[in-house]
């Protein structure tokens, strides 16, 4: 069984342990937010060599947190030690894009560590483990992942959109003056990138729709979904580096939701499985149920017009077309 493990220890591994996003999610892993007040982890930190002297003062910081919760914690830059037993992988590092590169180049860098990393995963983690991918390119390399972590059910591992999910949420609460908890039925279709389509036609605010109230179709097409497809840049233009305490809040909410349930449709980026004409064989954001202990079944039934059908089309192509460039680098 995967989670709550009241009784048991959860063991859960962060990859970029030393970066900026895990400098917010680690304590949050540690204090009971993600996996409840009741809930002893593991910790298992992998970095890359350079970055391990970094690594060891953040592991003094979270021993000098005191965290009731935290048994123990194993610094390495050595996968198959990070993943042994893992019930979580939360998997933050990532090659980040350097100037001058091609999203191809990126991409190569990226290959290379999610596949090593899906291998180490499949031999030594949990049968039941649960990976969320949140290097970017978050959507490919979960694919990239999944192809090499052969023991792992592609249902296991998810990429983060829960972010975009939030942003898009947060947005229309500001524009409406409501309450961001008001807000439901707002979901992210297919890539974590500026492709993402953030539909709200069926959003609502305490229960009433949200679309005319937010101008209508062709303004939300012209002012919201640009502002939620390009947010994680604006952020990169305004911090001069990307989002991190948001992502980090981001991958808390995304892994409570998947392993304790949900009452609200959420966003993550799945394995497809042909739902809403979206081949198999790529991570693509939907609206998900979370049932807990690390279930979730893809929302079923929703009518898609022309206006959302494009915008699904388009990130798809992407995402296929990404899948296609990954595949030829690792031949
Ligand atoms: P960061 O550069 O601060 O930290 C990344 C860490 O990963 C570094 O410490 C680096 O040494 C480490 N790392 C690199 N390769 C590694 C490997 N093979 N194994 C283990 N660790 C490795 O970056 P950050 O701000 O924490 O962001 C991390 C990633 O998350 C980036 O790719 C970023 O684009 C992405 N991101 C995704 C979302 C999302 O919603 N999906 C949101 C924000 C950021
Ligand atoms: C975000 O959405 O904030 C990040 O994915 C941006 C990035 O390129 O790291």
């Amino acid at each position: 069984m995967v989670t709550p493990k009241p009784n048991e220890t959860l063991v859960v591994a962060v990859t970029g342990a030393a970066g900026q996003i895990s400098y917010s999610l680690l304590p949050l892993l540690a204090n009971g937010t993600v996996f409840g007040p009741q809930q002893r982890i593991q910790l298992r930190l992998l970095e890359i060599p350079p970055a391990l002297t970094a690594l060891s003062g953040v592991t003094m910081e979270l021993i000098d947190g005191a965290y009731p919760l935290l048994e123990s914690i194993i610094e390495t830059s050595d996968p198959m030690v990070a993943f042994r037993n893992a019930d979580v992988a939360i998997l933050v590092g990532a090659f980040p894009r350097k100037q001058g590169m091609e999203r191809k180049d990126l991409l190569s860098k990226n290959v290379s560590i999610f596949k090593t990393q899906g291998e180490a995963l499949s031999q030594v983690a949990s049968r039941d483990v649960r990976v969320v991918v949140v290097g970017n390119p978050a959507n490919t390399n979960a694919m990239v992942l999944s192809r090499f972590a052969v023991n792992i059910p592609p249902r296991n591992i998810s990429a983060l959109t829960r972010l975009d999910h939030n942003r898009a949420c947060a947005q229309v609460a500001h524009k409406l003056g409501v309450s961001v908890g008001s807000v439901d039925g707002v979901c992210i279709w297919g890539n974590h990138s500026s492709t993402q389509y953030p539909d709200v036609i069926r959003a609502t605010a305490d229960g009433v729709p949200v679309l005319a109230k937010l101008g209508g179709a062709e303004t939300v097409a012209e002012h919201f979904i640009p502002v939620i497809q390009k947010r994680g840049a604006a952020v990169i233009k305004a911090r001069g580096l990307s989002s991190a305490m948001s992502a980090a809040n981001a991958i808390a909410d995304h892994m409570r939701s998947w392993i304790c349930g949900d009452d609200k449709i959420v966003s993550m980026a799945v394995a497809a499985d042909g739902s809403y004409g979206i081949p198999e064989g790529i991570y693509y954001s939907f609206p998900v149920r979370c049932l807990g202990r690390g279930e979730y079944e893809i929302v079923q039934g929703i009518e898609i017009d022309e206006f959302s059908k494009r915008y699904m089309d388009a990130t798809k192509d992407e995402l296929l077309s990404e899948r296609d460039d990954a595949v030829s680098l690792l031949a």
